[in-house]
């Protein structure tokens, strides 16, 4: 097969799709890579690192688009790449289509295959290529909401881990998965007070095995929430309903009770945003504020550390481009579940399901769509 790896063009992403040792993999097993110049220099990695694997450096994304049958992203598709789609295309990169209705039609219209990162799923049920980035994203929510606390930058002036007589900040993290783990360990590495919510008993046992009692678990009612939110200082909202939009965890009428100067930072906003006030944000402006609260929105924090984020990403997805190149998409999602569930659109229908009821568009199972697929 022909894979093709573009550069990133969202806005402050540095990412790419992959590294050298994913194209060596690939070149190994029989594949063309084709690499758009410069794709990886926001990684500190150079088109001869590409070339010195097998790859072939090529001038643009137009380029890259028509040599390849599939496209291997990171970010989901900007809306010049998605008029670059073809029906022979297979996509492999992250959607988040749920709260992306745009973008939905615009695959759809497109014809192509799209296998979202986000939807893939492991043996056990987890999502092994969300795992990587929400492993970074979680630790940067602590690190950009203890910024974003200080004074100068409009918070309430609040050091996170305290001082000898003077009390640390207080810091909520509502859901405690992969991001809402990593968050809570750097905020109470940082000496603050640290309470976590979820509405999963079994992973707050497993949380509080974790914690050791540096960190108080709390069942995430709508009640136990807001009777918290006027001792916080920093919110980290990090709840995943897998593939649906992100519930509401925290009110725009809810904000009148905290702190002035406290800040929210929502990571769940690449799925739509768990607090009502939420809007997607950058890493060039990445705060703004309502009634007094600052909120930090951005939906690509692990593109602010990409030599960190685009090895833990690439060493996740390799085996499965590997396995989409050997076998196909149809040969792949057979052999593999897991991977079958990451397929979101196949020719012009959706075959997820939670994506199908927020964009409000007729569901096709996946197996009847790839059927009609193979039979075309
Ligand atoms: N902004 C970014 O750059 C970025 C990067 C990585 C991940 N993310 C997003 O972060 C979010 C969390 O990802 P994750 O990997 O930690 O998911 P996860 O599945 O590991 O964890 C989500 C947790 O939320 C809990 N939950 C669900 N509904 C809840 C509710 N109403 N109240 C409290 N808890 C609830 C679940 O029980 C689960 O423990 C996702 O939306 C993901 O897309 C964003």
């Amino acid at each position: 097969m022909k894979i093709g790896v573009p550069s990133e063009v969202k806005t402050d992403e540095y990412r790419v799709g992959m590294t050298p040792a994913g194209v060596r993999e690939l070149v190994d097993a029989g594949h063309e890579v084709v690499v758009q110049q410069g794709a990886g220099i926001g990684s500190g990695i150079a088109d001869a690192d590409y070339a010195a694997q097998g790859a072939t450096v090529l001038p643009d994304a137009d380029a890259v688009f028509g040599a390849a049958e599939m496209i291997v992203k990171v970010k989901e598709p900007q809306p010049d790449e998605v008029a670059r789609l073809e029906s022979r295309h297979l996509l492999f990169t992250y959607l988040h289509l749920a709260p992306a209705r745009e973008l939905t039609h615009g695959l759809m219209n497109s014809g192509a295959t799209c296998v979202a990162y986000e939807t893939v799923t492991d043996r056990n049920g987890r999502l092994p290529l969300l795992a990587p980035m929400s492993e970074v994203a979680g630790k940067i929510a602590t690190q950009a909401g203890a910024f974003m606390l200080e004074r100068p930058l409009g918070g309430r002036g609040i050091l996170l881990g305290g001082v000898p007589g003077v009390a640390a900040a207080n810091v909520m993290v509502i859901g405690g998965g992969v991001v809402g783990l990593r968050a809570a360990l750097i905020a109470i590495g940082m000496e603050a007070t640290v309470f976590v919510y979820d509405r999963n008993i079994d992973r707050l046992r497993e949380l509080d095995l974790i914690f050791g009692g540096r960190a108080d678990t709390c069942f995430a009612s709508t009640l136990a929430i807001e009777e918290r939110l006027p001792e916080v200082d920093l919110v980290i909202g990090a709840v995943l309903v897998a593939g649906a939009k992100a519930p509401h965890v925290v009110s725009r009428e809810q904000l009148r009770i905290m702190k002035p100067g406290a800040v929210l930072v929502d990571v769940a906003i690449d799925q739509g945003g768990c607090f009502e006030t939420s809007r997607p944000t950058t890493h060039t402006d990445p705060t703004y504020e309502v009634d007094g609260i600052t909120h930090y929105c951005v939906a690509n924090m692990p593109g602010a550390v990409p030599v960190t984020s685009t090895y833990a990403l690439t060493n996740a997805t390799m085996p499965y481009v590997l396995q989409l190149a050997n076998e196909g998409v149809q040969g792949a999602s057979a052999a593999n579940p897991g991977l079958k569930e990451g397929v979101n659109v196949v020719a012009g229908q959706v075959t997820n399901a939670p994506v199908a009821e927020a964009v409000g568009v007729p569901y096709v199972p996946v197996d009847e769509a790839l059927g009609q697929l193979a039979a075309a």
